[in-house]
């Protein structure tokens, strides 16, 4: 923190210079406003105190002059005849105190300390901003990825209802908070909901909140307010709910459960989902009128293996920002282990590839990651398997039970990698535990009796 002072009188100039000085800050002075101001340009200063009487500038235009030039300086004015009017005026024109003659020179200290506080929170501020603006940023330079990022960047600052689909872990909720925070909505919340994990008598508690005797709570609908609200998996949402939801976003009104009061709130909905809503509505299982509502942009998450020229990018990626966080030494990958991770189909996308480097960076012991450092289910066979042979491929079925067939091989391989346990199974394909077990009920797959 440094301080100028800007008065004609002396004394006043080192007494306040001697108590900061004190205090730690630096602090110096100028005897009339053009050398201030001289000063000010030339040097970098936190806060000004300023007298309103000076010889050759009168104190209020000089504020005016300094707010101008420097507007993120803090002018503390002071004055030896004080009138309400300057005190006004000088608030008005941006300065942060007014202070009188005969000074208090505790008050002095007290605020250079508020506003060290200030800045600081400022910077914390800005620097959060800043590393989230980072962290959401979307790695990746193929073409797919490109328009993906036009995209987002054209539809983030209006209000429009978006909808992202895409497979699992493609990033889905990587680009609802990018939308989020290049929207003119950045500074409110961001709420989000998952339709599926949160079993039906609590998600509409959850989402319109609750009104008992004893208990009151706010819904995430009444949190997004003037922020986003993000519905993850929103083709997962019961049929009664599903009404219940076409009606709020029809409306913009909702009633916590249990209450009577009409609650308005404004927010801005991204719904998500890896399945294919028009197949859902087809099939009776999603609303038509909620699938129109909610789809006013549809934005589709590329899967990882239609975009390889990605995931060279998305590796070292992850791989720096695992060994900064874990305080190790910079790793690099090996070419052969990069082809390999390119050829890779991964099925669980984005989120696969993440825990794969990262879990390699921390396990190796070298620096040079290369092909004998992957776990053994991820062998160069595996790759291969990844990649149905064609011929097998029976071309009379739709695209979908072919998707299907070669989904539950795949699951059926990581579960007997996993000796049928279903946690383990399930980070080996990088998906959620209740998902895998869903897979496996739709697919009827269960531990086989020796
Ligand atoms: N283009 C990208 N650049 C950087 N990181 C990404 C990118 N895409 C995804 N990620 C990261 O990959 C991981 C998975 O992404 P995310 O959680 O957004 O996927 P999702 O589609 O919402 O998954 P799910 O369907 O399981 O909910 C996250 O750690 C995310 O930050
Ligand atoms: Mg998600």
């Amino acid at each position: 923190m440094r301080v100028l002072v800007i008065d004609d009188e002396k004394n006043i100039c080192t007494a306040i210079q001697g108590i900061l000085e004190d205090e730690g800050y630096q602090c110096s002075y100028r005897l009339s406003f053009e050398d201030g101001f001289k000063a000010l340009q030339e040097e970098q200063f936190d806060v000004v105190f300023l007298d309103v009487w000076l010889p050759d500038k009168d104190g209020s235009e000089g504020l005016r002059e300094i707010k101008r030039n420097m507007p993120e300086l803090e002018v503390v004015m002071i004055s030896g005849h004080s009138k309400i009017e300057n005190a006004v005026d000088s608030i008005r024109w941006g300065a942060y105190d007014f202070l009188e003659k005969p000074l208090s020179l505790e008050r002095i200290v007290t605020i250079v300390m508020r506003i060290q506080e200030k800045l600081k929170i400022l910077e914390d501020l800005r620097e959060s901003k800043f590393n989230l603006l980072k962290k959401y940023n979307l790695i990746g330079a193929s073409r797919l990825l490109r328009n993906l990022k036009k995209k987002i960047e054209k539809v983030s600052p209006s209000n429009a209802w978006i909808l992202i689909y895409g497979e699992n872990g493609s990033g889905k909720e990587h680009a609802a908070r990018l939308i989020h925070m290049l929207s003119k909505r950045a500074e409110a919340p961001f709420v989000e909901i998952n339709c599926s994990s949160v079993p039906l008598e609590i998600i509409e508690g959850e989402l319109f909140g609750c009104e008992k005797a004893e208990t009151q709570k706010i819904g995430k609908i009444e949190l997004a307010n003037g922020g986003t609200l993000m519905l993850d998996e929103i083709g997962d949402l019961e049929q009664q709910m599903q009404a219940k939801l076409l009606k709020v976003l029809e409306g913009g009104l909702f009633t916590r459960v249990g209450g009577v009061e009409n609650i308005r709130s404004d927010f801005r909905l991204i719904s998500t989902t890896s399945k294919n809503l028009e197949v859902e509505v087809s099939s009776g299982s999603f609303r038509e009128d909620l699938y129109y509502r909610i789809n006013v942009i549809p934005i589709e998450i590329p899967p990882l293996r239609e975009r390889p020229e990605d995931i060279p990018l998305l590796a070292m990626h992850f791989l720096e920002e695992t060994c900064f966080e874990n305080a190790l030494t910079r790793k690099v990958i090996t070419p052969e282990l990069m082809q390999l991770l390119v050829r890779f189909k991964w099925p669980g996308n984005v989120r696969q590839l993440r825990h794969v480097v990262e879990r390699l960076a921390v396990l190796s012991e070298t620096e040079t990651l290369s092909i004998g450092d992957l776990p053994d289910y991820f062998s160069h066979e595996d790759s291969a398997a990844n990649e149905i042979p064609i011929e097998s491929l029976d071309m009379h079925s739709p695209l979908k039970d072919a998707r299907d067939e070669f989904e539950k091989q795949y699951i059926i391989k990581a579960l007997t990698a996993a000796n049928w346990n279903v946690s383990k199974a399930s980070r080996l394909l990088d998906i959620e535990r209740s998902y895998l077990h869903k897979k496996m009920k739709n697919y009827n797959l269960e531990k086989p009796t020796q």
